[in-house]
């Protein structure tokens, strides 16, 4: 099977990837890109690494290219968000572009920043091809950004006793596609933030393996289901 990696940082979770498609925990399974939104993220120093082609994807690039569009015609101050809205549209439908053009089976997110608009969505979906993403918490409880922290200050609170860390697939809504593998992680007395996410993360590499397995799996279930189809249609 084919993989695209999408990252923003150290790309710990990538290399959880990079390492089960070595070892085979992946079979017959290999990285066809790694892009990050992030030029300075360490996952495109390890993907270089590993031989895997690299893509440094440019939002401010997009934003000065719209914004500059904006400023020749004069107008309200409220279009500043208009040329992002534009400028991160057409930087997804690239993203779309890119992405596709590998024919990948499956898109990770893994330590991906950015949250997607319809423009990166849709051609995906048209084209058949799912992404998953890996996010520290458990479903519908931390959504979006900073989640360890967030669990971590309800602990504190006594509003909670566990956290986890989940694998879903990526959908217009942030966090809230439908879940593929959880694991819970217990939460200590004495535990510091840093010491909840040093074991959040070493679930995370165990689960991103484990997510991306099941969801290949699922992959070629449906496509051998849909080939079945087609035949007794024929
Ligand atoms: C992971 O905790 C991931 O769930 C979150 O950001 C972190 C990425 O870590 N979105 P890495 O870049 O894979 O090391």
């Amino acid at each position: 099977s084919r993989l695209t990696v999408l990252i923003s940082g150290s790309g710990t979770n990538l290399q959880a990837i990079i390492n089960a498609c070595s070892s085979q925990l992946l079979p017959n399974t290999s990285i066809v890109r790694v892009v990050s939104n992030r030029k300075t993220a360490y996952g495109l120093k390890r993907a270089e690494n590993a031989g895997i082609p690299t893509t440094y994807h440019n939002l401010l690039e997009y934003k000065k290219r719209f914004r500059e569009a904006q400023d020749t015609a004069p107008r309200p101050v409220d279009a500043v968000d208009e040329a992002d809205t534009v400028a991160r549209n057409a930087y997804d439908a690239d993203l779309a572009t890119l992405v596709l053009a590998d024919k990948p089976d499956l898109v990770v997110c893994a330590g991906w920043m950015h949250i997607f608009t319809n423009s990166f969505l849709a051609p995906l979906v048209s084209a058949n091809l799912p992404a998953i993403n890996i996010h520290p918490a458990l479903p519908k409880e931390f959504d979006g950004a900073n989640a360890i922290a967030r669990a971590y200050a309800a602990f504190q609170e006594g509003r909670i006793k566990r956290t986890g860390a989940m694998i879903h697939y990526v959908v217009r809504d942030v966090d809230r596609g439908e879940p593929i593998v959880v694991q819970e992680v217990e939460m200590k007395e004495g535990d510091t933030v840093e010491s909840l996410e040093e074991r959040i993360h070493v679930v995370e590499h165990e689960l991103i393996v484990k997510g991306t397995g099941m969801a290949l799996a699922r992959l070629w279930e449906k496509r051998d289901v849909d080939k079945e189809k087609d035949e007794e249609a024929n």
